[in-house]
């Protein structure tokens, strides 16, 4: 599949630059055709002589080359491509696509290309781990950038963890599924995604939360408009950028939330991986609760609305596919079994969040998905792989009725 089809491969300065010499010569096994990019600091690790014998073309180097604006210039080296494959990527190129920077021919490409970006990251583990890159690769994610691993293993500067670049057939893998033609079961659908957790009130100043990140619903609803649906994420408070192409409506109570999906419908798919609040303050204080003689106020509470029980049980505008997501510390399977039958929803995922499993705020996530049907468990994955994998079970089941 990959026969004809052009490929411009930005080499950045890492000791992976190596196995990207490797990535050339199995493209071109494909019928892919390849041109370079080489950083100023990738030349320290592979030469332009290298690169250019396997390529068979002139390796793209500088910015500001007379000869190279004239034969091609940056903006058309950008677009001739199907592809544009950054590796090894850098934290430094994925910092600089993060932000936009222009400042060398790879980041110019970079920003001027109209066509999809793959990032193979590959850096010493605690430049993989820390917050600026996990920011930046967010960023990257969420702008539509494609990213193949990085894998965990130990690395050159003798170090162990994730921040390996990915192997070549992996690689090769991630540049099929990014050339493949959208599949878009969900064409036509309409789909509601909750996310992240809900706040309520205790006065003006203070409330009750909890943990949850909003990772996986925003991940659901990502992979949602990429299989072709409309989608209307519903997201509690969390610290991430709304994914692109997708209707996002901020709320903070839960009664907010059960408002703005009640006026979402109609929806054909349901999805609610919120971590609603079951309580909420009784009466909230109209001012600041002071300390005081008294000792701590006593805070009474009343149920919140049951947001999927009551889409679910649903006469008029039902959605045709409700899944709920149970967040249990304990015996997961059968809570998650019990909820779905009491509460009248097609599917559950069932999660794991217990103390440990990192689940809540992480970035990779074990569930379970419980039917009528049975039980079926996923191994642990990303939290972008979970929701992949739930999108096209949903599309499967949607298709079947
Ligand atoms: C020996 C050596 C190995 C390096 N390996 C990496 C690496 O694997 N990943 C990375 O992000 N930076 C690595 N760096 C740092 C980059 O080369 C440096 O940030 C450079 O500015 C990147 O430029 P580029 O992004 O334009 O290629 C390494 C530096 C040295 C000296």
């Amino acid at each position: 599949m990959l026969h004809g089809k052009r490929i411009l491969l930005v080499i950045g300065g890492g000791i992976a630059a190596y196995k990207s010499l490797d990535l050339i010569r199995r493209l071109q096994d494909r019928g892919a055709k390849v041109r370079a990019i080489l950083t100023k600091a990738g030349t320290q690790f592979v030469t332009p002589l290298s690169v250019g014998s396997l390529t068979g073309d002139k390796v793209f180097q500088e910015l500001f080359s007379l000869t190279d604006e004239n034969e091609m210039g940056h903006i058309e080296l950008s677009r001739d491509a199907d592809l544009l494959v950054v590796a090894p990527a850098t934290a430094d190129l994925m910092a600089k696509m993060a932000h936009g920077h222009a400042n060398d021919l790879a980041s110019t490409a970079l920003l001027a290309t109209d066509k999809r970006v793959l990032v193979a990251p590959a850096m010493n583990v605690r430049m993989w781990l820390h917050p600026a890159t996990q920011r930046n690769l967010e960023t990257l994610r969420a702008d539509g950038v494609a990213v193949v691993g990085p894998n965990e293993g130990g690395m050159a500067c003798g170090e162990f963890g994730p921040g390996r670049m990915s192997e070549v057939p992996e690689i090769i893998a991630a540049i099929e599924k990014a050339l493949a033609p959208a599949a878009r079961p969900l064409a036509g659908h309409h789909v509601v995604v909750t996310s992240g957790p809900t706040r309520e009130a205790i006065d003006p100043v203070r409330y009750i939360s909890n943990h949850s990140s909003g990772k996986q619903g925003h991940a659901i609803a990502r992979a949602a408009a990429e299989a072709g649906a409309s989608v209307t994420l519903v997201t509690g408070p969390v610290a991430l950028p709304d994914p692109p192409g997708v209707k996002t409506i901020h709320v903070e109570s839960a009664r907010d939330m059960m408002a703005a999906v009640e006026a979402a419908l109609p929806a054909s798919i349901a999805i609610f991986a919120a971590a609603v609040a079951d309580w909420r303050v009784a009466d909230i204080a109209g001012g600041k609760i002071k300390k005081g003689a008294g000792g701590p106020p006593t805070l009474a509470f009343v149920e919140n609305p049951d947001i999927l029980a009551t889409i679910s049980q649903r006469t008029t505008d039902r959605p045709r596919l409700v899944v709920g997501f149970a967040a249990e510390t304990e015996n997961v399977v059968d809570n998650a079994r019990a909820k779905l039958a009491r509460k009248g929803c097609d599917l559950i995922v069932a999660n794991d969040v217990a103390t440990g499993t990192g689940t809540f705020g992480g970035d990779s996530n074990t569930v379970h998905l419980v039917t009528a049907d049975g039980v079926e468990t996923w191994e642990r994955q990303s939290k972008d792989a979970v929701a992949a994998a739930l999108v096209s079970r949903i599309a499967e089941r949607i298709a079947a009725r």
